[in-house]
C-alpha cells in the first residue's frame, strides 16, 4: 500500500514535463558504463561496483562538504579515454534525461576535464560533444543545447580558448559559458574579461556563486560579469541588497537541492531556502546539478520540492516554464519551447 503510494506521487513528477538548465556531463555517469570503461581501457577502480560507487557519488555516510563533492570528478577524470567513450556518456546522459521527461535541457560539460587523460585537443573535444548531442538528442526525442564550463580553480589561459571556441561552435549548439569550481578558494575576478568577450561574442553566460561563497559573489556575477544566470545563488539571501539587486535585473536562479544538501551549503534538505528565494521575489528553477554523483533525478528533485519543502504543484509547474524563459535559446526558439510546455502543463 505504501510502495504504490510512493509509486503514484512520484509519477506526478514523472509524468511533469521539465527544463533542466543546470546539468554537468561529468557528473552524469552510468555507474556501470564506468565499470565497463574500466575493464576496456585498463582504468584501474576497485572491481565491486559498491566501491566504485563511493569513489564516484556521494556516499550518506561521508562529510557532506564542498572538498569531498568536487573529489568526486577527480576520479570522474580518469574514465575520459577515447572519443567513443565521449561518444557514449554523452549518448547515455541524454536518454537518462529523455526517460525522466526532461523536454528541454541545457547541459554543460567541461572540455579541459574531457581532454585530459589522454591528452586530447580541446577543438576536437568539443566538436565531439556537439556531434553526440546532436544524434542523440534526435534518436531520444528531447531538444538539448550545451554550455562550456570553465573551473575557477583551473588555468585562466585553457578558460580562454574553451570560451573563444565555444564561441566557433554557437551554430553547432554551444549557447553558452558556465563558470563552474571552487568558488569558496577561488574568486571569479581572473575570469572577468573572458567573460566579456564571451558575451560580445554572442554567448549567454552563467556563474556558480553563492553557493561556496557568500552573497557577494552573487552580487559581483551581476554586476561585474553580467551574467544571464546564476548556478545556485542561494545564499543571496545573505544580503538584501543582492536580492533587490537580482530581483531588479529578472537574474534566474539554477537552484539544485539535494546537491547543496551533499556539499554542505545547508545543513539539511528541509532547510534548503528556495522556498524563501520565492517568496522573496528570485526567479529561481529546479535543476539536478550532478544526477550520477548525487544519485538522483530531476523527477526526484521535483518530489522533494513539492514533499519536504511543500511547494504547491501548480508552483512547480510555474517553475518549469520560468526555466524555459530563461532558456539561452534564441528569442524565436525560446518563445516556440515555452508556448510548447504552456499547453502540456495546462492538460495536467
Ligand atoms: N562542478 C560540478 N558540480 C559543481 C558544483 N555544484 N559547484 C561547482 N562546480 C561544480
Ligand atoms: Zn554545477
Amino acid at each position: 500500500m505504501n510502495q504504490n503510494k510512493t509509486t503514484a506521487s512520484l509519477n506526478i513528477y514523472q509524468v511533469l514535463p521539465k527544463v533542466e538548465l543546470h546539468r554537468h556531463l561529468e557528473g552524469s555517469l552510468r555507474l556501470a558504463t564506468m565499470l565497463e570503461i574500466a575493464n576496456q581501457h585498463g582504468v584501474t577502480v576497485p572491481p565491486r561496483i559498491l566501491d566504485l560507487s563511493s569513489l564516484v557519488q556521494v556516499q550518506d555516510e561521508e562529510p557532506f562538504t564542498f572538498t569531498n563533492f568536487l573529489e568526486k570528478f577527480k576520479t570522474l577524470r580518469l574514465f575520459y579515454r577515447s572519443p567513443e567513450v565521449i561518444d557514449r556518456i554523452t549518448r547515455e546522459a541524454i536518454e537518462d534525461a529523455a526517460r525522466d521527461n526532461v523536454r528541454y535541457m541545457e547541459l554543460r560539460f567541461t572540455p579541459v576535464a574531457l581532454s585530459r587523460a589522454e591528452g586530447f585537443p580541446l577543438h576536437d573535444v568539443m566538436a565531439w560533444v556537439c556531434d553526440s548531442t546532436r544524434r542523440a538528442a534526435d534518436e531520444f526525442g528531447i531538444r538539448v543545447r550545451l554550455i562550456a564550463s570553465v573551473n575557477r580553480h583551473e588555468s585562466v589561459e585553457l578558460a580562454e580558448q574553451v570560451a573563444w571556441l565555444a564561441a566557433s561552435h554557437i551554430k553547432d549548439g554551444i549557447l553558452g559559458l558556465d563558470l563552474a569550481g571552487n568558488e569558496a578558494e577561488f574568486p571569479a575576478g581572473p575570469f572577468e574579461g573572458i567573460f566579456k568577450e564571451a558575451r560580445q561574442s554572442g554567448l549567454k553566460t552563467t556563474i556558480h556563486a553563492g553557493e561556496w561563497g557568500g552573497a557577494q559573489n552573487v552580487g559581483e556575477a551581476i554586476q561585474r560579469f553580467e551574467a544571464d544566470r546564476i548556478g545556485h545563488g542561494v545564499r543571496v539571501l545573505e544580503d538584501p541588497s543582492v536580492v533587490a539587486l537580482a530581483r531588479e535585473r529578472g537574474t534566474v536562479f539554477e537552484v539544485c537541492i539535494t546537491s547543496n544538501y551533499q556539499s554542505g551549503v545547508v545543513p539539511a534538505l528541509s532547510a534548503h531556502p528556495l522556498t524563501r528565494m520565492l517568496q522573496s521575489g528570485l526567479d529561481a528553477t529546479l535543476n539536478t546539478d550532478d544526477p550520477s554523483v548525487s544519485r538522483i533525478t530531476l523527477t526526484h528533485e521535483f518530489k522533494l520540492a513539492a514533499e519536504d519543502l511543500g511547494l504547491p504543484f501548480e508552483v512547480l509547474k510555474q517553475r518549469v516554464l520560468a526555466a524555459a524563459n530563461a532558456a539561452f535559446l534564441p528569442d524565436d526558439e525560446r518563445r516556440a519551447l515555452v508556448a510548447d510546455l504552456e499547453g502540456k502543463l495546462t492538460l495536467l
